[in-house]
């Protein structure tokens, strides 16, 4: 088996910014109640004009740059979206498109806030067996575009971005180990209910909200501590190694409550937790895919560290992999 590892980074982040004293204009909540149960200063919003795979695009094209390589030398393109331009085509369709990588095969991965992790997992299984020479993984999401600006249990949490990395053949270090996992019986703490197959689009689902991301954020925020903790475990098991391995842990940026709580648990300092929610809130997959694209940029990670990215989110689904870079 070949080692894969990640050869370039990038990122886009829309350049509006919605801070906490807009969102005190629009729904009954306070700059003081999201910093204190978020850690949420303020998040990027896309313009009416920009969709998943414009910010996608955008990250790609910098990741390109940055490992060196030209569009045509990619083999694969996998994006993490829950909020794909259209039902179908893909986004990565659209992604390989504006990018004329003429070899690259495309497709989406829905694993929602774990679904950077889950690409990074498919990414590396083709690249170690020999199948593929370089792939794209991108998380991307336009949040903005199914969230109910006038429920403030939910409005105040998400944002848009995108984080992207291309991943190739390495001589030492690279992706260590993954472990992806699922419980679906709690498909109902997390949901979009309506426009799939199961409830069509009608004037009924528009007229009751149906088209907006629906959330037991209490219920979820118990689940995630746990289950982000049993992750982080069961991966560095899978890797062979011990908690003081590690140099970094990049959460999935959900809520720096609950990054404490498992930091706490895994007896993590606070300057191995790598956190970015402050300025972004919870982008789903673009969450944990551009808190690693700036440890990296911004030195966090340095050649040889063990960085851990650990992912909970909508499925239930959880993924965690152990990088040494
Ligand atoms: O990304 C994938 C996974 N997502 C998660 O893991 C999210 C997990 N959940 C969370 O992060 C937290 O549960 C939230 C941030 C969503 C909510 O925090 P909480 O501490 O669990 O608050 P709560 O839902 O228990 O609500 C506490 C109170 C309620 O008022 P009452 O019933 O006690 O009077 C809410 O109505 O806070 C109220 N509240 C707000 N108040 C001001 C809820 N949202 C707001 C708000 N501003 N925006």
């Amino acid at each position: 088996m070949k080692k894969v590892g990640i050869i370039g980074v990038g990122e886009y982040l829309p350049k509006k910014v919605l801070a906490n004293a807009d969102l005190e204009k629009m729904v009954d909540t306070s700059d003081e109640w999201i910093t204190t149960r978020t850690g949420i200063k303020e998040r990027r919003l896309a313009s009416n004009d920009e969709a998943a795979s414009d910010l996608a695009i955008a990250a790609a094209k910098e990741a390109l740059s940055s490992a060196k390589l030209a569009p045509e030398d990619l083999d694969l393109i996998i994006v993490a979206t829950i909020t794909p331009d259209m039902p179908f085509p893909s986004v990565a369709s659209i992604v390989q498109n504006a990018l004329s990588a003429k070899k690259a095969a495309a497709f989406d991965v829905s694993a929602a806030c774990a679904g950077f992790v889950y690409a990074l997992s498919t990414a590396q299984q083709f690249i170690s067996c020999g199948v593929y020479k370089n792939a794209l993984v991108i998380g991307s999401e336009k949040l903005s575009s199914v969230t109910d600006w006038k429920d403030r249990n939910t409005c105040v949490l998400f944002g848009d971005g995108a984080g992207a990395c291309v991943l190739g053949e390495v001589k030492d270090g690279g992706i260590v180990a993954t472990y992806l996992g699922c419980d679906g019986s709690n498909l109902n703490l997390l949901n979009l209910p309506a426009g799939g197959s199961r409830i069509p689009a009608s004037h009924e689902t528009v007229d009751q909200r149906l088209h907006y991301i629906k959330m037991n954020g209490n219920e979820l925020f118990k689940i995630a501590v746990r289950t982000m903790t049993d992750a982080a475990l069961t991966v560095l098991e899978k890797a062979g190694l011990k908690f003081s391995d590690i140099d970094l842990i990049i959460p999935h940026q959900a809520n720096s409550r609950i990054i404490m709580a498992v930091a706490k648990r895994l007896g993590l300092t606070e300057d191995k937790i790598f956190l970015n929610i402050e300025k972004y809130g919870n982008m789903s997959s673009a969450s944990t895919a551009t808190a690693l694209v700036e440890a990296a940029k911004e030195g966090r990670i340095k050649k040889g560290d063990i960085v851990l990215l650990d992912a909970f989110g909508a499925g239930l689904v959880w993924g965690a992999a152990v990088i040494k870079w």
